[in-house]
Order: C-alpha cells, then structure tokens, then sequence
C-alpha cells in the first residue's frame, strides 16, 4: 500500500469544485491507499484571522470529508494537532534557496495581481504567503507521502516539496520518501455557475450540503447562451453540461448529448435536470452530514483520535532527521 497525502485549506464551506477536485479523488484513492487527509488550518490563517470562521470552516470540511464516505485506510486530522510539521517546517527552510520560493504559485498568484493593478507586488504578501511551500512540503514529508493528488494550480507546490527532498536526502543521507504529484484527470477544471473556474473567490459555486431549494436556486443561475428552445446547442461549451456530465450515468450523458445536438431540448429544462441529480446524489450523504454537523463532538473525537496517530508518524521522521543534524 501507497501512503497518499491530500491537504485542503479550510477557507471556504465546501463546493462541488472542492468535491470533484479533492474530495471525491481522496475517498477513490483510499481504496487502495493509506490516505492521510490534512485539514490545513495553518495555510488558512494567511487569509483567515477570525476565530468564528476558522472554527465553521474546519468543522464543515472535516463533516463533509466524512459524510462523502472516507473512513477506511485513513487519518483525517487538523495541521494544528501536529506540532512537528512546524519543527520540520523550519528545518527545511534552513535547506531551501530564498529564490526557490519566487517559483512558488500562491505568491506568484498574488505578485501577479498586484502588478495588473499596478500596486507594489508585494502588497498584502505577509511572510507566511511567501512560506506557502515549504510549510506545504513539511506537511507533505513528515509523514513518508508517496502520491499527492493535488490540481494543476497545486503542481509547482509539490514540485518544490520534491526537489527539497531531493536536496535534503543527498546533503545528509536518506530520510525522506520522495513524493509525486498525482493529477486528477478529467477534474481538471470545474466549471462555476458563471462559467468560471468554480471558486468562493467569484461567487459562483455550488454547495453541496445546503437545502435542496437554495441548490435549485443556484443552478438556475447557471449562465448560458440566448439559444432557443428549439435550437440545437453544443454540451462542450454548455455550463450546465459540464457539471452535469460529472453525476449522470454513461447513458443519461449521452442522451442528453444529442439531445443537446438534435435541438429541442430547453436549459431551463436541463437546469432542472441538473439540479434533481445533484440533490438525490447527495441525499444520503447530506443526511450524515446534517447528523454530523449537528453533534461536532463526533468530529473533533475523530480528529484528535486520527490527529494522534499522525503526530506518531511525524514524530519519526522529525527525530530521525534532527538526529542526523544533531539537533535536540
Ligand atoms: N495548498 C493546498 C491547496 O490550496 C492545500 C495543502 C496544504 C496541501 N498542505 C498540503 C495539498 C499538502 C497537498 C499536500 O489546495
């Protein structure tokens, strides 16, 4: 067995981007893998200092990670109950070029941003943006990671995590797993209501634990073209197609498909479609949310409990690693 490790910032309530593109390919992935899921608290305190919302965030993620269906082969645990990642994080640092961390997408993201709006590039750059990394690449090395399933935006982080561990292994002798990057095909990008990359940042996700009638309402949302009923449109630029083919069956995908083609068929009608798919494909699993988010002690038992278990494995890696430095 492979030990895979997924890490998922707890900045938003859960979408069906963070479902498609993380969750769903975590639980597929513990199949046949140890899975190491990381709630990563401390990445999301270079945005996030309010205690309220850090708190509902973490207890939102954790329940929907568990109601989606993880719960064998696994540890789901909060960054913040493993101390030793932040040890580790430091001794890393003391092995990374300065320049390696320019590469770095999160801060590029923001430099960029910056200079199209021709502020300083380094406005609103605190030093844990810029560390962005290197805490990643503890998290990632501490416990003996083989696979991390991460999006494309996420490529450059883990690239960073291998090539330190390349370094660190060579200067010092073998005591890290080199780590890979797994993509999750065809989850490249999901689409958001606006035809967007769905994320909290445009506004345009869709939930997907919220009542069924706020999920019809979003849907409706949905943007398309001005084409008629009548009309004969193209699924492969359709926003409403492109979440959909992700939840109907082989068959339902290709009838609609040409449905789509042959005219006829009307995007309110698809809308509807659409919608009443997402609500009974996540009915069962909403109802074990609804149980969990409703008694939080259940989650933070097993977090602790999952926390402990990794905190012993990142115990391993620090000490061997602080013995070869001679470090106490
Ligand atoms: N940076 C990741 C993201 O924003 C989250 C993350 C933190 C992560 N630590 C990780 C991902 C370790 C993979 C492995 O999506």
């Amino acid at each position: 067995m492979k030990t895979a490790l997924t890490g998922i910032k707890p900045t938003g309530i859960p979408h069906l981007g963070n479902y498609l593109g993380s969750i769903a390919p975590t639980i597929k992935l513990s199949e046949d893998n140890k899975v190491l899921c990381l709630i990563a608290d401390y990445h999301a305190l270079i945005t996030i200092k309010d205690k309220k919302v850090m708190e509902e965030n973490t207890l939102k993620l954790a329940a929907t990670i568990l109601a989606c269906g993880l719960d064998k082969n696994k540890l789901l645990f909060r960054q913040s109950d493993i101390p030793q990642i932040f040890e580790l994080c430091f001794i890393l640092n003391c092995f990374t070029a300065k320049g390696v961390l320019n590469r770095s997408h999160a801060y590029k993201t923001m430099v960029e941003k910056n200079i199209k709006e021709e502020k300083d590039p380094d406005t609103g750059v605190n030093v844990g943006l810029y560390e962005y990394p290197i805490l990643m690449a503890a998290d990632i090395l501490s416990f003996g990671t083989d696979l991390v399933p991460v999006g494309f935006d996420q490529l450059s982080h883990v690239e960073i995590a291998r090539d330190i561990a390349i370094r660190v292994n060579s200067e010092i002798g073998e005591v890290f797993t080199i780590p890979s990057p797994k993509i999750t095909e065809g989850v490249k990008t999901i689409t958001g209501i606006d035809g967007r990359k769905m994320s909290k940042n445009y506004d345009n996700v869709i939930p997907i634990f919220d009542a069924p009638e706020t999920i019809r309402k979003r849907i409706s949302k949905i943007v398309t073209d001005s084409k008629t009923p009548e009309e004969p449109k193209d699924p492969d630029t359709c926003n409403i197609f492109s979440v959909f083919k992700h939840f109907a069956t082989m068959e339902r995908i290709e009838q609609r498909r040409k449905d789509y083609l042959n005219g006829g068929l009307p995007y309110g009608k698809m809308k509807d479609e659409l919608a009443q798919t997402l609500i009974d494909e996540f009915s069962e699993k909403k109802k074990y949310y609804d149980e969990l988010i409703g008694g939080p002690e259940k989650i933070e038992n097993i977090l602790q409990r999952d926390g402990r278990e990794a905190s012993k494995i990142a115990e391993t890696t620090l000490k061997q690693i602080k013995s070869k430095l001679g470090i106490k």
